[in-house]
């Protein structure tokens, strides 16, 4: 007898399973210190362009790959294109996934560390100067992070052993909206702070000649990292939609929502930033020194570093289990393994990167690969490349391979609803999507 394939068990449900794939470190600290070194708000208007057309277009390209084919990331594109090239945009994807779950997990790690020390009490440094130097020698530590990749790894892996129904959707439909709670909480206390109105103007006064083709170029990338696109993370998930989801309206919700998200994050930290008066363009740095600098600050710095640090760490968790489940997914499926002994080898080897990415700080940071340590390599390699490329992939694909009626029966449920934009859409992903990401790419690279 054929097995019957999971499906999420709500529309609620299924909704923060994906947002919670797009809520993610992404959005609270790699959108803040991307959108603080490339100048703030000139980086915002480029951002919610990638994200709203660009962004949203793959995601819809995806659902529609994934629930047309009830299939992973590549089994999709060997169901829809049999005996193809196209799975090649199916195993770019599982090896991005698996490749940010090698660094993704050491900045889930660190939220870990600075939960415990909030919780301790002893996240008190004094000056930022020393902030850095603590952040430094807990980075380049050969065990400690180690061991909380370990820990995070572990708590991943039996939530997606518990599966899609008990574990995925059950977790994010808890996390998601405590998150939000925690992030306006935030919003409030940083907007109260003295001079918040600058943070504000850096974030939201476009400059527009700090808008250069590295800005667009870094903007998309974070737009896809964001709303967890371009490697078939979406196709995984709408695997498990049923035929009843409006899958529009969906990918509208996950986009505005993860947008929403990235905005409050930058109205926390931002205005703290120029309160204290400490430079916006930090990198990496900018929420693990110069936020717990800022809480320590304030009146109960402690408690406001624990609440903060806590967010960030759900925010990843309900992320990286996405992540796993690209692959898990993947493997279970492709080499009729079990769910159990995938999700083991994905951690398991997960687990291997993370050491890697970790140690790239400390033991292993003389290994430069173009200049730069191998956590730097895979954040930018899938980030600006792996990702726009595979969405670039997938447009082409579903826009001038897939029968354009079976497109439209799938988006609209076999016309039980209404999809006005579809030949927008349509538009999009066959012409303008592919066009302005390959052109993006290419000056990149330099070649024109
Ligand atoms: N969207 C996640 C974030 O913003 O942190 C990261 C991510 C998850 C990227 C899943 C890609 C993915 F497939």
């Amino acid at each position: 007898m054929k097995q019957q394939r999971a499906t999420f068990n709500s529309k609620l449900g299924l909704v923060m399973a994906s947002v919670g794939s797009a809520i993610g470190l992404g959005n609270i600290w790699r959108f803040p210190c991307e959108a603080g070194e490339h100048g703030g708000g000139a980086f915002l208007i480029v951002y919610i362009f990638c994200v709203m057309i660009l962004g949203l277009s793959v995601m819809l390209a995806e659902f529609f790959l994934g629930r047309a084919s009830q299939k992973d990331a590549v089994g999709a594109f060997k169901v829809l294109a049999p005996c193809s090239m196209w799975k090649i945009a199916g195993y770019n994807g599982v090896v991005a996934a698996f490749c940010i779950v090698g660094f993704y997990s050491v900045v889930s790690g660190w939220t870990l560390e600075y939960i415990y020390q909030s919780a301790t009490g002893n996240l008190n440094a004094g000056s930022v100067e020393e902030f850095t130097e603590n952040f430094k020698n807990f980075t380049s530590d050969a065990f400690r992070p180690v061991l909380w990749v370990f820990i995070f790894m572990l708590i991943t892996h039996f939530i997606v052993l518990l599966g899609v129904k008990k574990g995925i959707e059950q977790t994010s439909k808890l996390m998601m909206p405590l998150l939000f709670v925690i992030l306006i909480i935030l919003c409030v206390r940083s907007l109260m702070l003295p001079n918040s109105i600058e943070g504000l103007k850096f974030f939201f006064k476009p400059d527009f000649s700090k808008i250069t083709s590295g800005v667009i170029l870094s903007a998309l990338g974070q737009a896809f990292f964001s709303v967890s696109v371009g490697m078939g993370c979406m196709i995984t998930y709408a695997s498990y939609f049923n035929k009843s989801i409006n899958m529009p309206t969906t990918a509208v919700s996950v986009v505005a929502l993860d947008t929403l998200v990235a905005i409050l994050a930058g109205i926390v930290i931002f205005p703290a930033v120029t309160s204290f008066n400490i430079s916006p363009s930090q990198g990496p740095t900018l929420v693990f020194v110069t936020l717990p600098n800022i809480f320590q600050q304030m009146p109960f710095g402690n408690l406001w570093s624990l609440i903060f640090f806590v967010l960030l760490a759900i925010a990843a968790l309900t992320s990286i289990i996405s992540l796993h489940e690209v692959v898990t997914a993947y493997l279970h499926e492709q080499y009729k393994m079990s769910r159990n002994k995938a999700a083991t080898i994905v951690s398991l080897s997960g687990f291997a990167i993370g050491i890697i990415c970790s140690l790239s700080f400390g033991v292993l940071s003389h290994i430069k690969i173009f200049g730069v340590i191998i956590f730097d390599l895979l954040d930018f390699i899938t980030a600006n490349l792996m990702l726009p490329l595979g969405g670039m992939f997938i447009c082409i694909f579903v826009g001038w391979f897939i029968n354009k009626k079976f497109l439209k029966d799938e988006l609209t449920n076999n016309g039980t609803i209404k999809f006005r934009l579809f030949y927008v859409f349509f538009i999009l992903i066959k012409y303008i999507a592919p066009i302005i990401i390959a052109l993006v790419c290419i000056n990149q690279l330099g070649l024109f």
